[in-house]
């Protein structure tokens, strides 16, 4: 393939647009259900927990969300206006349900007050984060006082494998990952590494390891 069509795809995955960005978020959703369910199984959900997540993509996940438990209110938050969009559409029933709401920020200063959530969690976004220390203290002034962050990520030594990862990405292994965690107040309080098969570019199955650290507020 050539560097321009990788380029391409790396700046689809980091904000998807135009046609293009449909077809990618639905391919994403699909492919990352594995890694999504993780890190949403870790955050163990409860009545009245207010859940925020960030990077969201088309949020076809959100209704697998709201069957971990009743009188539960989802917020999500993307950079991608189509990805919004796309959100808003295929959770159009929650929506006006009041149950989900969706909205744009900058990727760096989360639009909502001190302590609103008892639960964070982000999927596959982490690569992209401009300052990721100044994100992670954002995400810890949202969070009420022992509320949790789940961060799920394919590792380094599966993503570098990726020829369109050179560009757009900068890669994390767990001990990277932890490292950038130590740098602010939040405790970690679990991790776990997974790998499961995944369908490649060029069709046959391969091994990709993911891992989700919970962190604790
Ligand atoms: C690779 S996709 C992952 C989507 C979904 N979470 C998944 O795992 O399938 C990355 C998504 O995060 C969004 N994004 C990129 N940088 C972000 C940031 N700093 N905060 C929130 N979302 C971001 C992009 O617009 C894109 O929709």
């Amino acid at each position: 393939m050539k560097q321009e069509e990788l380029k391409a795809i790396a700046s689809q995955l980091k904000h998807p647009t135009g046609e293009k960005g449909i077809e990618m978020g639905n391919m994403m959703n699909e492919t990352n259900i594995n890694m999504t369910h993780h890190s949403i199984q870790n955050l163990h959900i409860q009545s009245g927990d207010k859940i925020l997540e960030l990077g969201h993509g088309n949020a076809g996940h959100v209704e697998f969300l709201f069957e971990q438990a009743q009188n539960i209110k989802y917020y999500g938050l993307e950079m991608s206006e189509l990805m919004f969009q796309e959100a808003r559409q295929i959770n159009r029933n929650f929506v006006s349900q009041k149950q989900a709401f969706f909205s744009l920020y900058d990727g760096n200063k989360i639009p909502f007050e001190d302590a609103l959530f008892s639960k964070v969690f982000t999927v596959n976004t982490i690569y992209f984060w401009e300052n990721p220390e100044q994100l992670l203290l954002e995400i810890y002034r949202v969070l009420q006082s022992k509320g949790i962050l789940c961060i799920t990520f394919a590792e380094e030594s599966f993503m570098k494998q990726l020829p369109f990862t050179q560009f757009e990405f900068d890669l994390y292994s767990t001990e990277k990952a932890e490292k950038l965690i130590e740098k602010t107040p939040f405790k970690i309080i679990g991790k776990e590494t997974l790998t499961e098969k995944v369908k490649s570019k060029t069709g046959e199955l391969v091994d990709r390891d993911f891992t989700t650290l919970v962190l604790e507020k």
